[in-house]
């Protein structure tokens, strides 16, 4: 399943909208990488998987940075989730190198990780910015 874009992850923070495109994009690919009719070269997945897990410690660092930036109340447990997330994704690589596991095991799950942090955590970062202006959709530090 090809994971969407969604207006409800628009920040009106530019950098910050780029980034989740991105690691949207990245995580589709990720996926696309084992159709049931092809082999999976191990060096792609790696490749692949390594530049998402790069993204997304620069993606994470730079939000932080953000949400700092604006004394967004809740920055430290954003924080947190954001290296529960990092962590859970180096535990569902091992069965894969393990050749125990799947890639389309660990891009299915890797999808739910993402998408569960953008509509809790993201989410609420994004309702704070909007309470804090008087509009749903505000610019973070305007
Ligand atoms: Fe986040």
């Amino acid at each position: 399943m090809t994971l969407r874009w969604s207006e409800a992850f628009l920040s009106n923070n530019s950098t910050l909208d780029e980034e989740h495109a991105e690691l949207f994009r990245l995580l589709n690919r990720l996926e696309s990488l084992e159709p049931p009719d092809r082999n999976v070269d191990p060096e792609e997945f790696q490749r692949n998987v390594e530049e998402l897990l790069e993204y997304t410690t620069q993606h994470c660092s730079r939000e932080e940075q953000v949400m700092s930036s604006v004394r967004y109340p809740g920055h430290e447990a954003h924080a947190v989730d954001h290296t529960a997330l990092r962590a859970s994704l180096i535990v569902l690589l091992q069965p894969v190198h393990a050749g125990r596991g799947t890639i389309s095991i660990f891009s299915k799950e890797a999808r739910s990780l993402f998408l569960r942090h953008f509509q809790k955590e993201d989410l609420a970062y994004l309702r704070w910015v909007g309470e804090q202006s008087g509009q749903p959709r505000a610019e973070p530090g305007a």
